[in-house]
C-alpha cells in the first residue's frame, strides 16, 4: 500500500522529470477484459477528461468494451477532482451508492483515481469508512492501472498505489479520444504556480512541459487522422517551456503548430503572469489560432489577489485584458472569479465587480471560494457568512449573464464557422458546436455534417448560446 503524503506533495526540485516511453500491458492481462464490460466517470476539468481517455483506452487494450449504463459493467472507475468541496461530495455520494451494486455483485471492481486520490484525508477515510473500493491510484502513475487490475483480479486483494511526487512524463500512453474531429493535447502537467486557495500544484505535481518532438508529433498524427480542431492544455499554458533548458517556450510552440494543417488550434488555461507579447504575437500572426482567450481573473481586489499569489494587480489585468482585445480584433474572452476567499471584504467584491463592469467578459465560471485542506489559504480565518458569499456570487452572476448576451449579440446576422459537435441532448433534430470565438452554436441539420466546419447565419441570440440556421455555401 503506498498512500499520498500532502507535504511531500509540495516539494520542488530543479531535477529534470524523467521521460518515459515504454508503455506496454503485460501480455497476461491482454485478455482479463474479454466478455467483460467497463464504465468510466469523469468529475474534473479536461486534463481529467484527457485522463479517462488515457484510462478508456487501456481498459480497451485489455478487451474490455465500453457501457454506458453503470448496472451492467463489470469494472466502473471514478475519475475524481478536489478543486471543490462540492466535487468531493459527488465522488463520496457515488461511492456510497456504489455499495449496492458491490454486494449484489462481488466480482464488480470499483476503481477510484485523480485529483482526490492524491489526497490524505481521503484515502484515510476511503481505508475507515468506503473499504469496498477495490483499487485507489493516483495521478503519477495512470500508467500502471493495468497491473493493479491484474493484482486485484489474480491476488483478490484491495490496491492502493499514490504517490506523492514532482512526477515524470509518461509519453506513447493509448488514448481513447472522445471525436475523430477534435482533441486535447497536453502540452504540460502539474503545477508550480501555488495560488494559495488552490490543491492543483499538491495532486499534480511539478510543472513539467512535453519535449516539443512528442507535441508536434501527435498534432501531426491527429492531422493525418482528419482531426479539425486540438485544444493544447495545460494549468498555465503560458508558462510552457519554462521548465525546459532549451530555450523554447510557449510563443515558439504556437508558431510550430501555426504552421501545421491542423483548422484549429485553441488553448487553455491561461495565467496573466506568463502572458508575454511573443504569445499576442503568435495568436495574430497564426491564422489557425482561434479567437478566444481564457484568462481567469479571480478578483479584482489587489489586497485579495496578493492573499491568493496571483503575481499580478487588477491594473496589471486589465492593461492584459485590453492589449489583448486591442491586438486581435473582436477576440472572446472568458474568465474564472472566485468570491468569498477569506479575507474579502465588500469593498474587495466591489473591486471585482469593478474589473467585470470594465471587462465586460464573454463569459464567465464563478465559484464560492472552497477551503482545501493542506493550502495555504486554509489556515486563513474565514469570517464571511455562507449566506452572504452566497449574496456576492448571485450578484456576480448578474451582471456576468447580462454581458455575456451583450457580446453574443455582436453575432447576431453574422455569418460563423461551426465545428459540428453532434446532435444537442435536448433536441435530436438540432446539431451543436462551437463556433471560431467558443460560442456555442445550434441550427437545424444532417447528421452528416457532424465532424465538419460549416458557416451558419446567426439568427437568433441568448445567454449562453446562438441559434441559426445553415448557410448555403460550407467552408
Ligand atoms: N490552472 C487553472 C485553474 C484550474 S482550476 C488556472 O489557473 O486558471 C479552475 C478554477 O477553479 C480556478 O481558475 C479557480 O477559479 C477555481 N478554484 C480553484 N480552487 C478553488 C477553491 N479552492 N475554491 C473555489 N474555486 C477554486
Ligand atoms: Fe491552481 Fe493557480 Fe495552478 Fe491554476 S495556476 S492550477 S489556480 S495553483
Ligand atoms: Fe480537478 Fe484535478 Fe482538474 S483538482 S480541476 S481534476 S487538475
Amino acid at each position: 500500500m503506498q498512500k499520498p503524503d500532502l507535504k511531500e506533495a509540495q516539494k520542488r526540485s530543479k531535477k529534470k522529470p524523467k521521460i518515459i516511453t515504454d508503455f506496454i500491458i503485460d501480455e497476461n492481462l491482454i485478455n482479463l477484459g474479454l466478455s467483460k464490460k467497463y464504465f468510466v466517470k469523469t468529475y474534473g476539468c479536461q486534463m481529467n477528461e484527457h485522463d479517462s481517455e488515457k484510462i478508456k483506452a487501456m481498459l480497451e487494450k485489455m478487451n474490455y468494451q465500453a457501457t454506458s449504463n453503470m448496472e451492467e459493467a463489470d469494472v466502473i472507475v471514478l475519475n475524481s477532482c478536489s478543486i471543490r468541496e462540492n466535487a468531493h461530495n459527488k465522488v463520496f455520494g457515488m461511492i456510497g451508492q456504489l455499495k449496492k451494486l458491490k454486494d449484489k455483485n462481488e466480482d464488480l471492481i470499483l476503481v477510484l483515481c485523480g485529483c482526490m486520490a492524491q489526497e490524505e484525508i481521503v484515502v484515510a477515510k476511503i481505508l475507515e469508512k468506503y473499504y469496498w473500493l477495490d483499487i485507489v491510484f493516483g495521478t503519477h502513475n495512470i500508467n500502471n492501472f493495468p497491473n493493479l487490475l491484474g493484482q486485484k483480479i489474480f491476488a483478490k486483494k484491495q490496491q492502493i498505489e499514490v504517490f506523492s511526487k514532482e512526477g515524470e512524463i509518461y509519453e506513447g500512453l493509448p488514448i481513447k479520444r472522445k471525436f475523430p474531429h477534435k482533441a486535447w493535447v497536453n502540452i504540460m502537467l502539474g503545477c508550480d504556480k501555488f495560488c494559495a486557495y488552490c490543491i492543483v500544484p499538491y495532486t499534480r505535481g511539478k510543472q513539467r512541459s512535453r519535449k516539443r518532438k512528442y507535441i508536434l508529433n501527435e498534432i501531426k498524427d491527429l492531422i493525418a487522422n482528419g482531426c479539425q480542431e486540438i485544444t493544447l492544455l495545460g494549468q498555465n499554458v503560458n508558462a510552457y517551456g519554462k521548465d525546459l533548458a532549451d530555450n523554447y517556450y510557449f510563443a515558439d510552440l504556437l508558431n510550430d503548430i501555426g504552421k501545421l494543417n491542423m483548422p484549429r488550434v485553441r488553448f487553455m488555461t491561461n495565467h496573466p503572469w506568463d502572458f508575454n507579447d511573443e504569445i499576442i504575437f503568435a495568436i495574430q500572426k497564426n491564422k489557425n489560432i482561434m479567437p478566444h482567450i481564457h484568462l481567469p481573473l479571480q478578483s479584482g481586489s489587489d489586497q485579495v489577489l496578493q492573499k491568493m499569489n496571483r503575481g499580478y494587480c487588477q491594473e496589471e489585468y486589465i492593461a492584459l485584458y485590453f492589449k489583448l482585445k486591442k491586438a486581435i480584433p473582436n477576440i472572446c474572452i472568458s474568465t474564472d472569479i472566485i468570491v468569498g476567499f477569506p479575507t474579502e471584504s465588500e469593498e474587495d467584491f466591489q473591486e471585482t465587480l469593478k474589473v467585470v463592469n470594465k471587462c465586460q467578459f464573454d463569459y464567465a465560471f464563478t465559484f464560492i471560494y472552497s477551503k482545501r485542506v493542506g493550502t495555504p489559504a486554509a489556515k486563513l480565518e474565514d469570517k464571511i457568512p455562507l449566506a452572504e458569499k452566497e449574496k456576492r456570487l448571485q450578484k456576480l452572476n448578474k451582471y456576468i449573464s447580462s454581458y455575456a448576451l451583450e457580446s453574443n449579440q455582436r453575432f447576431k446576422s453574422k455569418e460563423v464557422k461551426v465545428l459540428v459537435d453532434g446532435f444537442s441532448e435536448k433536441n435530436k433534430q438540432v446539431l451543436t458546436g462551437y463556433s471560431e470565438h467558443m460560442k456555442r452554436v445550434n441550427f437545424y441539420g444532417a447528421e452528416e455534417l457532424i465532424g465538419r466546419i460549416v458557416l451558419v447565419k446567426i439568427t437568433d441570440v441568448k445567454t449562453w448560446s446562438l441559434f441559426g440556421v445553415l448557410s448555403d455555401e460550407w467552408c
